[in-house]
């Protein structure tokens, strides 16, 4: 059986934690979508580890990870990811394989980015500049370069695509640094002899191959459902399928395969770069919610966004993911709290809705909120769900009830250690 592992809201839920934590249940995990966007954090014996495109499965043990065909990899940014391992002791030659079919990000990749963010002037997505809409765009555009390319004619193929870049940035008015850019080049083939160091596998087939053998298989999840180019607030979106249907996809797994789906959120919610977020405040309880939760970007260090949790975003992604298991994060953020708002309905142009609207221009939905007590606790050392407070129960069990379906883990900080299993 595939378990799927799915931000819900924005990104930057705490998925990478969690996978950390369930890792010993698996034999397998494996990254389906996104690349060097994601900034997946965790913490464990005082320690704190980001990783951009590797897979979090890489501490428990020696799980075999797979970076499967629909991510996209810049190899500069996977060497330096995979030299800070190393200089801190995790060796990942042998135990990470990369599947031949997931698109590069090469340095004009990145200028396009920057480019297309200028052209966009005010409206500008608010990208992380990694290259990744680009990235996706030629891959779809049938112009992509794959990580099996670099096993044959790789310059000569690297060439034409950089030509290609280049006069689409000129034609852009884009003025390219030339010297800044045979900088960039020089590390970008250093990261692919880095790369070489790894197996690349056919991974539709070494992954289904292991299905068939019984193995135990986790899906990591980049950015959140909110972030889906399909389903989320689209064009302030990623360019991947965020969504439990891109395991499918960005691995070669069939539907049928998917077992468990957990969805995880925090107890409020953030959001980095621009777009629409009904329940964003500008507050000081905002900036309570982003203090004590560092809520900080863990890849460009921009401040997050933050608010009050949003059952009307929450219910639509509950529902197009097929979401079994909930996973609450971050509810010790909320500890000091006196009460708790929960956005159930939208008010837009006058009319109230339950159900995600096709747009959510920002100014225009004004959010319908349930009030709750705070538990005003301090959860943190809490290891059992026998310890939580009357208040914290209540929350959780308004929540199971909006969104049908049971909470079943609870972080209560940042740490491996600070998490409690319910049910
Ligand atoms: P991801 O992108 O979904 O993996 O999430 P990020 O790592 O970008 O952001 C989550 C942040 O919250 C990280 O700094 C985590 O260390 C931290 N974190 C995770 N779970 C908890 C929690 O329960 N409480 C607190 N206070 N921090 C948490
Ligand atoms: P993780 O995996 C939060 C946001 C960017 C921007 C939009 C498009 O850590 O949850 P992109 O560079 O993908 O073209 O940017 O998506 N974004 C994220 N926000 N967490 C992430 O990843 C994100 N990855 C992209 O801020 O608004
Ligand atoms: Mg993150």
């Amino acid at each position: 059986m595939m378990d799927v592992l799915l931000g819900l809201q924005w990104g930057d839920e705490g998925k990478g934690k969690v996978v950390d934590v369930l890792t010993p249940d698996y034999e397998l995990i494996c990254r389906f979508q996104g690349g060097p966007n994601a900034g997946h954090t965790l913490e464990f014996e005082n320690k704190k580890y980001v990783l951009r495109s590797i897979p979090s499965g890489i501490f428990q043990g020696d799980k075999v990870n797979v970076i499967g065909n629909g991510v996209v990899l810049d190899p500069a940014l996977f060497q330096a990811e995979i030299e800070q391992l190393a200089a801190s002791g995790h060796q990942l030659t042998g135990r990470l394989k990369i599947s031949r079919k997931a698109h590069l990000i090469l340095p004009t990749h990145r200028l396009l980015d920057a480019a297309n963010e200028a052209a966009k002037g005010a409206g500008k997505i608010g990208t992380t500049g990694k290259g990744i809409g680009p990235t996706y765009t030629d891959k779809t555009g049938r112009n992509g370069l794959r990580v099996g390319d670099i096993e044959c004619n790789f310059q000569e193929k690297y060439e034409a695509h950089k030509q290609r870049h280049l006069s689409m940035l000129s034609q852009m008015g884009f003025s390219v640094d030339a010297a800044k850019l045979a900088e960039d080049e020089k590390t970008w083939f250093e990261g692919v002899e880095c790369l070489k160091t790894f197996e690349f596998i056919d991974s539709e087939h070494f992954v289904n191959k292991q299905l068939q053998a019984g193995k135990k298989i986790l899906c990591e999840g980049a950015q959140g459902t909110m972030l889906d180019i399909d389903f989320g607030s689209y064009p302030f979106v990623t360019s991947s399928n965020t969504i439990c249907a891109g395991a499918c996809t960005g691995l070669g797994v069939a539907p049928n395969r998917i077992g468990k789906v957990y969805g995880i959120f925090k107890a409020y919610c953030t959001r980095v770069g621009s777009g629409p977020f009904p329940t964003e405040l500008f507050d000081e309880t905002g900036q309570a919610m982003r203090d004590n939760g560092h809520e900080y970007g863990s890849v460009t260090g921009r401040p997050r966004r933050c608010g009050w949790i949003d059952l009307v975003a929450l219910r639509y992604a509950v529902m197009i993911d097929g979401v079994t298991d909930l996973i609450m994060m971050k509810s010790d953020v909320l500890d000091q709290f006196e009460t708790i708002k929960a956005c159930v309905a939208y008010k837009v142009n006058g009319v109230v809705t339950e159900d995600f609207p096709y747009d959510i221009d920002e100014g225009e939905v004004e959010p319908i909120y349930t009030e709750l007590p705070g538990w005003q606790t301090d959860m943190t050392h809490m290891k059992s769900e026998d310890e939580f407070p009357e208040e914290f129960n209540q929350y959780l069990s308004f929540l199971e009830d909006e969104l049908g379906v049971r909470i079943k883990i609870v972080s209560v900080g940042p740490d491996r250690e600070q998490t409690i299993q319910r049910y």
